[in-house]
C-alpha cells in the first residue's frame, strides 16, 4: 500500500514512522511526503530517508480548496490509498475529507475529546488535569473530531513544563502512530459510525 505524510514541522513522527518501515513493521511504501512549509526540517527527514517530498505554498492558492485539490491531485497520481497528518498544520477542506473518506488520520497530542485544537499540551497543562495523553483517529470535517483508532494515557507530573510533557507525550506517539498505521495497512480497521474496532 502507498501512503504519503503530510507534515509542516520538526517531524519527529515521520521519522518513527520512517523506522517502521525500513523495519519491516509497517509493510508499505512512503510514496510521498508533502508539506506546505518550505523550511520544515521533516523534508530533510524524507530526503536523507530517499522519500520523494513536494512543497506547496498556500500563497499560490486563492482558495483554501484550490490548495487541497492540487494535494489531492498529487496523491492520485501516485496511488495514495493512506494519508498520514503528522503535525500537519491545516485543516482539510470538506473536498479533501470526502476524496479520502475514512483514508485519513491524524494524531493529537491529548485525549481527544479533551484539549481539541493546536495547543493539546499547554491547555491540558492549564486545565490542571492529573491524566494527558495521545489519540491517533480518522479525520472528518470538523477539528480532531473523526472517530478514534487509539489512545494512550500519560500522566501529569508534578512541575511539569511543557518541554517535559512534549517529550513523554512524543514517546508514546511514536509508538501508537506506526502501530496504527499497521493496523490500517492490514486491513484491521473496521469503522461503525463514531466506534473503531480492531481485529487481532
Ligand atoms: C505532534 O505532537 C502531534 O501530536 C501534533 O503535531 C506534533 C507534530 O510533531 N499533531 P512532529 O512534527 O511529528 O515532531
Amino acid at each position: 500500500m502507498n501512503i504519503a505524510i503530510l507534515c509542516s514541522g520538526n517531524g519527529t513522527n515521520l521519522q518513527a514512522i520512517i523506522d517502521s518501515v525500513n523495519k519491516g513493521y509497517i509493510p508499505a511504501k512512503i510514496a510521498l511526503v508533502l508539506s506546505d512549509e518550505k523550511k520544515a526540517f521533516a523534508l530533510e527527514r524524507a530526503n536523507k530517508a530517499g522519500i520523494e517530498t513536494i512543497t506547496l505554498d498556500k500563497k499560490d492558492y486563492k482558495e483554501r480548496e484550490d490548495f487541497d485539490r492540487e494535494i489531492v491531485k498529487r496523491l492520485k497520481k501516485r496511488n495514495v490509498e493512506l494519508v498520514v497528518l503528522a503535525g500537519f498544520m491545516r485543516l482539510l477542506s470538506p473536498y479533501f475529507v470526502k476524496e479520502y473518506r475514512d483514508r485519513i488520520i491524524n494524531i493529537h497530542p491529548a485525549l481527544l475529546p479533551s484539549f481539541k485544537g493546536p495547543h493539546g499540551i499547554k491547555d491540558a497543562l492549564e486545565r490542571g488535569v492529573k491524566v494527558t495523553g495521545v489519540t491517533v483517529h480518522f479525520v472528518d470535517e470538523n477539528l480532531d473530531n473523526g472517530p478514534i483508532i487509539l489512545q494512550k494515557t500519560v500522566e501529569i507530573k508534578e512541575g511539569d513544563t511543557e518541554e517535559t510533557l512534549l517529550e513523554r507525550v512524543h514517546e508514546e506517539e511514536h509508538r501508537i502512530y506506526p502501530e496504527a498505521i499497521k493496523l490500517f495497512v492490514e486491513g484491521k480497521i473496521r469503522i461503525d459510525g463514531r466506534k473503531v474496532s480492531i481485529k487481532s
